[in-house]
């Protein structure tokens, strides 16, 4: 357990790195960032914020680059379109627009100007998280749990006291696309991490626990992320920043209650528009008997 006396601090800061280029989603993602694909009505980047504030967070911290203006402009005050619903009586879709980010919750938003990894657009946010344990959420990995996901992992958190990896089990083909970890039970949500490495070939992985896009970080990071060398795809890696703060602290592997939907491939895309949007209130019941139609129609050809 972690003794420094930032491990008492409640996580209350979240980073969000979104200053990638989003290449699996041209030409959508030419002028467009790869975080504002809606799913049914709302932004990828919006499902990651809203997870964060249900855990309690409350200054998200956006790492954004050149293109990613859309980011900013969606969570800030929309003065004419908020006038215009207005005008028009639409206090509904205005309650909307404007209740996207509470009151009590900052946007903070720093740019990094080379999209240099993963490990390099955390390390940018040092200056806004200080000494404090924070969250990171990759957009792109869309978290639905009953409890939301990062909510779990801060209750994890304020009892274990140490960095927390979101882990899944990953087909062992697939391991090339995650961080994978190295790890014995602690029980059955909770694994101690001995060992990680990134994207590693399927016949060099120590497991198939990969990491999903949720981490909770001790600050102590930012002092392994400065030392941290180009590492796989020639990136500055967060995964090796967090395999040298493993020297040091223990790190636990979080299995968390829920579903992800690798929205940053295609398939995990289509597959989260899908099954949200059968449950989404509004379309919910219609888009069931259209996809019952669909399903139908293409049986019998
Ligand atoms: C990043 C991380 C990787 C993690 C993955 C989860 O990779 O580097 O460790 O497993 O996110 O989605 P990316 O998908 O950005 O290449």
């Amino acid at each position: 357990m972690n003794t420094k006396g930032s491990a008492m601090k409640k996580v209350t800061k979240a980073v969000f790195p979104v200053a990638g280029l989003g290449t699996r989603f041209l030409p959508a993602t030419k002028a467009n960032p790869k975080e504002m694909l809606p799913i049914i009505d709302k932004p990828l980047i919006q499902y990651a914020v809203e997870e964060a504030i249900d855990a309690g967070i409350t200054d998200l911290i956006f790492i954004i680059g050149r293109n990613k203006r859309a980011i900013p402009d969606h969570f800030d005050m929309a003065y004419e379109l908020e006038n215009e619903l207005e005008r028009n009586g639409k206090t509904e879709l205005l309650k909307i627009v404007q209740n996207i980010i509470p009151k009590h919750v900052n946007c903070i938003y720093i740019r990094q100007a080379q999209a240099l990894g993963l490990g390099h657009a955390v390390r940018i946010a040092r200056p806004v998280v200080n000494d404090e344990p924070f969250a990171v959420l990759l957009a792109d990995d869309l978290l639905d749990g009953n409890v939301p996901v990062m909510k779990q992992m801060v209750d994890a958190y304020d009892y274990y006291r140490c960095s927390l990896l979101g882990v899944q089990n990953v087909p062992r083909e697939q391991t090339k696309s995650y961080g994978i970890v190295a790890t014995t039970p602690v029980n059955e949500q909770i694994e101690q991490v001995s060992g990680i490495v990134e994207k590693p070939k399927p016949e060099d992985a120590p497991s198939t626990l990969g990491v999903v896009g949720r981490y909770i970080l001790t600050p102590r990071i930012f002092h392994h992320l400065d030392n941290v060398k180009p590492g796989a795809g020639g990136e500055i890696q967060l995964t090796d920043g967090i395999s040298a703060l493993l020297a040091e602290e223990q790190i636990l592997a979080y299995r968390y209650d829920g579903v992800r939907y690798d929205c940053g491939s295609k398939a995990g895309y289509m597959e989260a528009t899908v099954r949200l949007g059968l449950r989404h209130p509004e379309v919910g019941a219609d888009f069931k008997k259209l996809l019952e139609k669909i399903v139908n129609e293409e049986k019998f050809k």
